[in-house]
């Protein structure tokens, strides 16, 4: 049993309060995903898990034990980090086995851990090697070697692919998936990335400023993000976010602004006497207007062309307006039309989303059905 559980923790440093009170279960074999941008409070959350900060206050449980005041080497847990700084003097051999010689665990039984682990992780040759005899990703499994040797309950890590170039990177978080897959241990990974996060986690965990914004599955944060912050977090290319003025027309709503307008089902969203939304439709989402606007749409002039391979990322915009956003979608690069060319683009009204204009919170009823 290695479920953690935390209620209401919190953090303080003196007089600034940079965790408000956390509330998460992490299920047994689970992997969850903290992601935020920089200074959310990831790392302090995660540090609060290993017991290498205090927590101010609230409850930590790891399988069923309060371990608030438990040190780090009783907690069953196992860390690595961004600057996973192996030891250069030792072999990887040695580097992998201190943490259990410190525990003055047996020679035999180390050399056993050694070899499970290696073979693992496709670190046998490399044993009698020192680190900077490896390259950054070898590295980088040899500090999940020595975390996985102590056979932990759970795993933390904190940032561990940032220094590695994309291509190792995209290497070592398949890696880390199979790595999971194989032993299931408990984890909770920490990353500003979010391609990682969709990728890894069972479930993401969306912070900002030190509270939890949403919860939920890579799916769910993608379908239904729960405000405009993660709508506009999650997601590549991001999310068109334009401010629309409001009219109901019966039965359906019309939206209008930057340069077009969406008509949407009454019944999908609390819209109810606003005058004004934040409306987002994903660059995926709008495809070539074919009807010659009569179904609502954007219209404008093509300003930029990305070309992506087999997709264009266009970004088109009234031009000389600078007052009213361009709008970014993707289509077919065979169709790509010219810079300055007038451009229509339609969205499909079950994928659009719409926000609160000022807080910024979803306005799709909770019983709308997911598209
Ligand atoms: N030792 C500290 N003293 C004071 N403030 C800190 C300390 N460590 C972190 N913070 C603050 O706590 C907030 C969260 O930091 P951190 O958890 O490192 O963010 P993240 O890992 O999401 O980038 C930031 O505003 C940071 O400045
Ligand atoms: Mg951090």
């Amino acid at each position: 049993m290695s479920a953690i559980s935390c209620h209401n923790i919190i953090k303080r440093y003196g007089d600034t309060q940079v965790v408000h009170p956390f509330d998460l279960d992490v299920a047994d074999n689970e992997f969850v995903v903290f992601l935020g941008p920089s200074g959310c409070g990831k790392s302090t959350i995660l540090r609060m898990l290993a017991g290498l900060e205090d927590i101010s206050g609230g409850d930590l449980l790891i399988g069923g034990q309060r371990v608030n005041d438990l040190p780090p080497q009783e907690r069953g847990i196992a860390m690595v980090f961004q600057n996973y700084a192996l030891y250069p003097h030792m072999s990887v051999r040695d580097n992998i086995a201190f943490g259990l010689k410190r525990l003055k665990v047996p020679k035999p039984e180390i050399d056993l851990r050694i070899k499970e682990v290696s073979d693992t992780l496709g670190l046998e040759r490399y044993l009698q090697r020192k680190p900077t005899e490896l390259s950054g990703g070898q590295q980088q499994r040899v500090a999940i070697a020595r975390a996985m040797i102590k056979t932990p309950k759970v795993f933390l890590f904190d940032e561990p692919l940032s220094n590695l170039d994309a291509k190792l990177r995209n290497h070592m978080r398949i890696e880390i998936a199979k790595l999971h897959q194989s032993l299931k241990t408990t984890t909770v990974y920490v990353t500003h990335d979010q391609h990682e996060a969709m990728t890894l986690a069972d479930r993401i965990v969306l912070l900002r400023d030190g509270r939890i914004e949403q919860v939920g599955s890579p799916r769910e944060i993608y379908e239904r993000p729960c405000s405009a912050f993660v709508a506009g977090f999650i997601g590549t290319p991001p999310m068109n976010l334009v401010e629309m003025s409001v009219r109901d027309v019966g039965g359906h709503f019309e939206l209008a602004g930057a340069g077009g307008t969406v008509h949407v089902d009454a019944r999908r969203f609390a819209l109810a006497g606003r005058e004004r939304v934040t409306l987002g439709v994903r660059p995926a989402h709008l495809r070539v207007d074919t009807e010659g606007g009569r179904g609502g749409g954007f219209f404008g002039e093509m300003q930029l062309i990305e070309y992506l391979g087999n997709e264009v990322l266009v970004s088109f915009g009234p031009g000389q307006d600078k007052e009213v956003d361009e709008i970014a979608a993707l289509m077919p690069s065979a169709q790509c039309p010219r810079v300055r060319d007038r451009v229509g683009f339609v969205a499909d009204p079950a994928q659009v989303h719409l926000f609160d204009i000022d807080t910024g919170a979803s306005l799709l009823r909770s019983d709308a059905a997911l598209h």
